[in-house]
């Protein structure tokens, strides 16, 4: 495996929770499996007045929480603290940057990394104009004496107009080639996995197709309210915060053609093709396509939980979305008619993300139950999380007397290559970064494509008034109303449980 050149990963917004949780620990599996450069340094910037001393001391906490290679050796966690700087800076202020770049520069020739640096924007969206820009005027977006790479976090825009707005701002700073925009599903093995299961074998691609295909369904289910996150769900909804970039994206990865290669433009080039094959959905259709809800008060396993409108930061009579259901069409030669139908909400039964192909039934049914096993025509169901794995279900012979049949299971679990370790999404996507391979990033037109095809529905949602926001209790799986999207009356969703191979209603509340 290629190791990265020496460089400094400069994270802006390093006292929030993404640095503490996530970025950090991720970087230190990454030390702790010796895929660092030698020379290397994290500065953390952030308006908390910290030192280097109390940033390391705070950042220890979470490797020691969050870090998937538990820290069992002192000496290897100090020697990565080391590491570790922070230095206190406004990001909105202007002539702050100077010093930013004062810093950078005696870092870099203290700790020999080459004038390389990545930038992770972990701020609130609304630094997102402003750091590439002020970084371009302090010449610190200039590759001449060594890479300069930008990491933005998502929420990439609001809407389509702001995301083709950012897009425009960010390369008049910075080129294509230096910004990676994440989606952490995009890190996740699983998903990765998806390009392999399709690609790797024989016998799926010739049936992946409208011919064999009846409908395909993606479920990104969480059994957690907002917590205390209210403040920032009640501008984003369920389906800008999940559908518009993850289940889009799993959309994606299941619709796409074969890429004639698997690198970074290729892939990418099919990803954008199908978004840019979505059948929009009309501003005046959107009630048909599209259902959303909001969780109620509840009681869960005999606990009290609250409602989303009583949750903290959340208004009394909010209509913000913590359900969103869409039925989509995807106009090519592969998936003309074929309904595509996804749902994403918060405290459903259980955390599950999945996708379930669902077969054709036979042309012609020949055993006598045939008609009563419908609802569960052959399907492939590739589970991203959890129990990681994929299931096949299939008719069977019930033994004895006659011709019955019943549906059987046939499952490979990622669990079972015992001792196979999973990386975290974001030690996947840093170390990409970090070799300058943007495969699993975003680009910038198919993330506006995404938009594109989510601002009809967002409009409708926030102006007509009549489109109802349906409540659920917490708990449950979703208004109830989302089983008419599926209009056939034999099928249902299929309600996932914990274990792959499980499901049924509440099979683990
Ligand atoms: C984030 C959303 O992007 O994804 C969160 O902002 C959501 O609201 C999370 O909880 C889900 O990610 P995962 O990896 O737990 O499925």
């Amino acid at each position: 495996m290629n190791q990265p050149k020496n460089h400094i990963l400069v994270i802006f917004g390093a006292s929030g929770d993404l640095t503490y949780r996530k970025l950090v620990p991720a970087v230190f599996d990454l030390y702790n499996q010796n895929l660092l450069p030698e020379k290397f340094a994290i500065l953390g910037l952030g308006r908390t007045d910290l030192s280097d001393v109390d940033f390391r001391a705070k950042m220890k906490s979470g490797i020691q929480q969050f870090a998937l290679n538990k820290p069992d050796d002192e000496n290897k966690l100090n020697d990565y603290l080391e590491k570790l700087h922070y230095f206190s800076f406004d990001t909105k202020d202007p002539d702050e940057y100077c010093l930013l770049k004062g810093k950078l520069r005696e870092l870099d020739e203290a700790c020999g990394t080459d004038n390389n640096f990545i930038y992770y924007m972990a701020t609130p969206p609304n630094m997102y104009e402003i750091i590439p820009e002020q970084l371009a005027k302090q010449a610190l977006s200039d590759e001449s004496a060594g890479f300069k790479r930008l990491i933005v976090e998502k929420p990439f825009g609001y809407d389509l107009k702001t995301a083709q707005k950012l897009n425009k701002e960010l390369l008049k700073y910075f080129n294509e080639e230096q910004i990676y925009r994440i989606d952490h599903y995009l890190g996740k093995e699983t998903v990765q996995n998806l390009l392999v299961t399709r690609f790797s074998n024989g016998i799926f691609e010739p049936l992946w197709n409208r011919n064999y295909i009846h409908h395909v369904e993606i479920t990104g289910a969480e059994n957690i309210g907002v917590g205390n996150r209210g403040g920032y769900y009640e501008g984003s909804g369920a389906l800008r915060d999940m559908i518009q970039n993850h289940l889009l994206l799993l959309v994606g990865l299941v619709a796409m053609e074969p890429p004639t290669l698997i690198d970074s433009t290729n892939i990418r080039n099919e990803i954008a093709k199908v978004f840019h094959s979505l059948r929009p959905i009309k501003e005046e259709e959107v009630a048909k396509y599209a259902i959303r809800g909001q969780y109620t008060a509840s009681h869960i396993k005999g606990e009290a939980v609250k409602g989303y409108r009583e949750e903290q930061g959340v208004a009394d009579d909010s209509r913000t979305e913590t359900f969103a259901a869409i039925k989509l069409f995807i106009d090519n030669w592969r998936w003309a008619g074929v309904p595509f139908y996804i749902r994403s909400g918060k405290m459903l039964p259980t955390r599950v993300t999945e996708i379930v192909i669902h077969f054709k039934s036979t042309p012609h049914h020949l055993f006598a139950n045939d008609a009563s096993i419908c609802n569960n025509y052959n399907q492939l169901v590739i589970r991203i999380q959890p129990d990681e794995g994929v299931l096949l279900k299939f008719g069977m012979k019930v033994p004895g007397a006659g011709f019955k049949v019943q549906n059987v299971n046939m499952d490979f679990h990622y669990s079972d290559l015992s001792d196979t370790y999973l990386p975290s999404a974001y030690e996947r996507l840093l170390l990409d970064c970090m070799l300058g391979d943007s495969t699993l990033y975003h680009r910038g037109d198919a993330v506006e494509a995404a938009w594109k095809f989510v601002d009809p529905i967002l409009k409708a949602w926030k102006n007509d008034k009549n489109i109802p926001v349906h409540g659920y209790p917490a708990g449950t799986w979703g208004p109830e109303v989302s089983d008419e999207l599926i209009e056939e009356n034999d099928i249902t969703w299929r309600y996932p449980c914990k274990n792959l191979a499980n499901d049924g209603n509440y099979c683990e509340l």
